[in-house]
Formats: structure tokens, sequence, C-alpha cells
């Protein structure tokens, strides 16, 4: 019951009560979660709760997002070219009005850079997973999916009419046993992996996954968010790095994250981008982004094309974080620039995210269902922008204030 204003008894509703009882459950196990109150953000650092802490949470992993010149002379060439209030609002979606010359202009840089024959951009990278397995699968299809997908990938799973099968993380022989199993039985067999797994830090073996792709005719989705801009000579991602970018139907990339802007493209034939312009619900059924993002988006992704030495860099302190936690013996999974140090319960991660904070880190706890049980973690992402003593100094600090 709940006691109105004027004193009255409110019935209230059985939802009402049963997601009290949920939030209570989550504070009970340490798993309620609040939006935190971030402010300025200068270079590495970030202000949280008023005071200025060492950003080890950002995904912004080339340091572009704080690289102050790129933006003033970006606005600066902006208020020149007479782009002015609209540029702000596409005010519809881009088969109605929305389709400002921008688009094209960052899908022929995209596509140019990958080589490609086309390339399609989308609101956000949970547009572009939530859309493209839907408008592509059908009933008579299958898809098979990594275990730890991130869960965008999961939902446009969810929302496709395929049968899906989840293969165990990483795992090449499970996902060929899947593969076997299927032959013959349906119209086409999807794949589908992130190339740097967000919470693990690790890679796919893609030359493995190519292969497989190819020998089973099978059509391959690469989530490449925490791979463009930290791998490949362009930061074009993982499938750069290896040369086989020519070899996946569809390689989708994020700007939210290493590119500092926002939004998500995918690069693909030009049948499917044609396919998918006419299918794909999350990219007709809304507003597209606004031209003043899309501009961005093209200036930050020309300008990482050439960020090769901090390309160099993100991995030197990559290694040097994960040998110094290694040697150190923290249970430190994965390669790539996302340095994830398992600590068991969920207690332990709070406790070494709060010490963190103590001592001048931001870095977030991660605890199930975002990972699984027993396996709550610190979860370090790094920006090329830090200095080697940072990591020096969070070594030392996670040694001195181990749980
Ligand atoms: C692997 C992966 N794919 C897609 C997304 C979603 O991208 P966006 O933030 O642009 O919606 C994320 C994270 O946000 C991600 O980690």
């Amino acid at each position: 019951m709940n006691v109105t204003g004027d004193g009255a008894r409110a019935v209230s509703m059985p939802v009402e009560e049963e997601i009290a009882r949920e939030l209570d459950a989550l504070k009970a196990r340490q798993r309620y979660r609040v939006l935190p109150d971030i402010g300025a953000r200068a270079g590495r650092f970030i202000e949280v709760g008023g005071r200025q802490l060492l950003n080890l949470s950002s995904n912004d992993y080339l340091g572009i997002g704080a690289d102050r010149e790129l933006l003033d002379s970006w606005l600066q060439r902006l208020e020149d070219s007479g782009l002015d209030a609209p540029a702000f609002t596409s005010a519809s979606s881009r088969l109605l009005t929305g389709n400002h010359p921008l688009y094209g202009e960052l899908e022929r840089a995209i596509a140019g850079a990958y080589g490609s024959e086309a390339a399609l951009v989308f609101n956000s990278g949970y547009h572009a997973n939530t859309g493209i397995l839907p408008a592509l699968c059908n009933r008579h299809d299958l898809i098979l999916c990594d275990r730890l997908n991130h869960a965008s990938i999961i939902d446009g799973i969810r929302i496709a009419e395929a049968e899906y099968r989840r293969y165990r993380h990483a795992d090449m022989d499970h996902l060929e046993e899947l593969l076997d199993a299927a032959t013959g039985r349906y119209r086409q067999v999807f794949l589908v992996t992130e190339s740097v797994f967000s919470m693990d830090g690790d890679l796919v073996d893609l030359r493995r996954l190519v292969d497989l792709k190819k020998r089973y005719g099978a059509f391959l989705i690469v989530d490449e968010a925490h791979g463009v801009g930290a791998y490949g000579p362009k930061g074009l991602g993982l499938s750069e790095e290896l040369g086989l970018s020519g070899d996946i139907d569809i390689v989708v990339g994020t700007f939210g994250k290493a590119f500092a802007s926002a939004g998500a493209y995918a690069v693909m034939r030009g049948i499917f981008r044609e396919y998918l312009v006419n299918t794909m619900r999350t990219l007709i059924f809304t507003t597209a982004l606004p031209p003043v993002s899309v501009g961005w988006s093209l200036e930050t992704f020309r300008r990482q094309l050439g960020m090769q030495e901090a390309r160099a860099h993100l991995r030197v302190l990559s290694s040097k974080l994960r040998d110094g936690l290694r040697s150190a013996g923290f249970d430190v999974p994965g390669q790539s620039q996302i340095v994830p140090v398992v600590l068991g319960e969920d207690r332990n991660a709070v406790a070494m995210a709060g010490a963190l904070r103590q001592e001048g880190f931001h870095a977030l706890p991660v605890r199930p269902p975002t990972v699984p049980e027993n396996s709550a973690r610190m979860r370090f992402s790094l920006r090329a922008d830090l200095l080697i003593e940072d990591i020096d100094a969070l070594v030392e600090t996670m040694v001195r204030r181990r749980p």
C-alpha cells in the first residue's frame, strides 16, 4: 500500500511491488547500480563525485575525445562552411529528409579505407546489431553466436526469426561441430562474433573463423567495436591487422569508442547495403544522427587513420599492465587494451574499485550477470594518452590494496 498526498491509501500495482523487491535484492547482493555523478573530462582525467581521477574506464582508446586542437579546428571549419543550427538535428529518418550529404561522404571514406564495395552508417552499435541480423535472416536460417557476445548482438538474435545456438567462448572446435551438425539443414548459416571481446579483452581466432566460414559457406559478421582504432595499420580493426577484411561479409565498427564520436557503421558488398536500406528497421524507423555528429565522425575517422604511434603506445601500455599484474599473481585474461583483473566474489571487485578511487583511479567493477558468477572483476580500458608512470602507479596500488 502507498499513502497518497491527501492521506488516502492507494493500492500499489503488483508490478511496482515486485520491482521494489527486486531492487532490494540487488542492493543486498551489491549489484545495485546508480548513474554516476560525472563532471568535466580533461585529457586522461575525469571528475567523478567532485574528484579528479585517472580515467581507466572510457573507450576513448586513442584519446581523440580529449584532443582539444582537433575539436577547435573542426569547429572553425564548420563555422566557415556555413553549416548552421539545423545541422544539430536531422529531424527525420534517412529515408525521408535526414540523409545529409555528410552521410555519403562518411560512407565513401569508410568503404574506401576498407577497400570494400559499400558502407552504411547507423545511429549506434546497438542499432547496428539489433538491426542487421533481423533484416538478413529468416526462419530457415541458423545463427551461431559466441557465448560472450555483447548484449546488442544477443538482442538482435532475439528479434531475428532464425534459430540460434551459442558456441563456447572463442572455441572454434565447438563452432565446427555445430557447423557440421547444421550442414544441409538451413538456407544459410550466419556466424557472429566480436573481434576483441569487451569483457575478457581477448581476441577471436579470426583466421580459423574465416577458414570455417569458407569451408561451410557461412555468412560471417564481425563486430569490431573494440577492435577499430586499436588494431590494424589504419585502425580498421583486427580484420585489417590480419589482412582478412575482404573475407568477412559484414564488419561492424562503432564511432562511440576509439573514434570519439557517436554512431556505428558496417562495411559490406553493395547488394547487402541495398537490402538493409530497404528492410532494416533500426535504420528506417529512427531519426538519423544529426549532421554535426556525422561530420565529427568523418573528422575523427580520417584523423585516426594515421595514428599508428598512438596504437603502438596503447599496446605498450596494455602489455606493461598485464605483465605487471600477472607477475604480482593476479588473474589477468586477454591480450588487448581491455585489461580485466578477475577477483572472484562481487565484494572483492567492489572493494578494489573503492580502494582505487581513494587513490585517484577511476575504474569500475564488473559483476554478474554481465560476467559469469564468481568472476567479478576490475576492468581497465586503457587509452593512448596514458603515461607509463600511470601504469606503474596502478600496478603498485593494486598490489598494495589487494583484497
Ligand atoms: C561489442 C560491442 N558492440 C556494440 C556495442 C554498442 O555500441 P554503441 O555504444 O555504439 O551502441 C558495444 C558497446 O557499447 C560493444 O561493446
